[in-house]
């Protein structure tokens, strides 16, 4: 795992913009693992400005995307569905084949068959090479609810009465949040070529923390991903304020040749 700290939430989500459109450049048919949430807006209105950017427009025409996760009950034209969120957010401002994207189907009639048609889709596309992920307050990735098996793969998952208070007030009637949802498994997850994590913000810095630098356990998903050979995490100053390592971290960021590239802060 890397950790790398920018000095707030905007210059985060631009290095994770930067990591996206760097892979995408240099494989135009990469299979990318998407993610929703609040903090992925600032990476999507980035990266629709790569593609908006006349000098050297950045391509989505050949790549593939599927996200990790869906409500239960939504479809795509509920506003509070993620494939509305991403439709609106990237989707329909770039230039991506709207066939090549796959979001789990909240509204099948058999649940456990979509679950396994998802998990066949991305094996036929030869895994994901790029996975976002955020973290959610109680260190889920996806919906990966506490005492997720660290070997789990796409299912439904009830949602925590965490994630229910996190996510609620992003309905219009708190009410009506469905209470469970289709989520990539962690398995599934770790399987992806490379992992790109964000976290911003204050409240993200205690499960930051216990996500990068505490013991795994099935109690918080994120920490799965101290299992993955290859995972960048980007946090703003704010979720860094309770790492031990930051030293160490800014460090290599600083130093290692991987990281020249990003340091100067935006491309075109
Ligand atoms: C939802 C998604 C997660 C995401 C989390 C973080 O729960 N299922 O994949 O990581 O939100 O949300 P936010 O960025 O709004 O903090």
């Amino acid at each position: 795992m890397e950790v790398i700290i920018r000095p707030n939430a905007d210059a985060a989500a631009d290095l994770v913009a930067q990591i996206i459109a760097q892979e995408l450049r240099a494989n135009p048919h990469i299979v990318l693992g998407l993610a929703t949430g609040r903090t992925m807006e600032t990476v999507y209105a980035r990266l629709v400005e790569m593609h908006r950017c006349a000098e050297n427009p950045l391509d989505f025409s050949l790549c593939r995307t599927f996200n990790l996760d869906e409500y239960v009950g939504l479809g795509p034209d509920d506003p509070c569905s993620y494939r509305y969120y991403m439709n609106h957010h990237l989707f329909s401002k770039v230039n991506i084949d709207r066939r090549n994207t796959h979001l789990p189907n909240g509204l099948a009639a058999d649940l456990d068959a979509e679950c396994q048609r998802y998990e066949d889709k991305i094996r036929q596309c030869n895994g994901i090479d790029l996975q976002l992920l955020g973290i959610g307050s109680a260190g889920h990735i996806g919906f990966n609810e506490p005492l997720s098996a660290l070997r789990s793969r796409t299912r439904v998952k009830a949602l925590s009465p965490v994630t229910l208070a996190q996510n609620a007030p992003l309905f219009p009637d708190p009410g009506k949040m469905p209470r469970r949802a289709i989520t990539m498994g962690v398995g599934t997850i770790l399987e992806c070529r490379r992992c790109l994590v964000l976290a911003t913000g204050s409240h993200k810095a205690d499960i930051v923390a216990k996500a990068v630098e505490g013991p795994i356990t099935a109690m918080i998903s994120a920490t799965a991903l101290q299992l993955h050979p290859r995972c960048t995490v980007v946090v703003d100053e704010e979720a860094a304020a309770k790492l031990q390592g930051t030293d160490y971290y800014r460090w290599v960021f600083e130093n290692e040749p991987e990281w020249e590239p990003f340091r100067t802060g935006r491309e075109s």
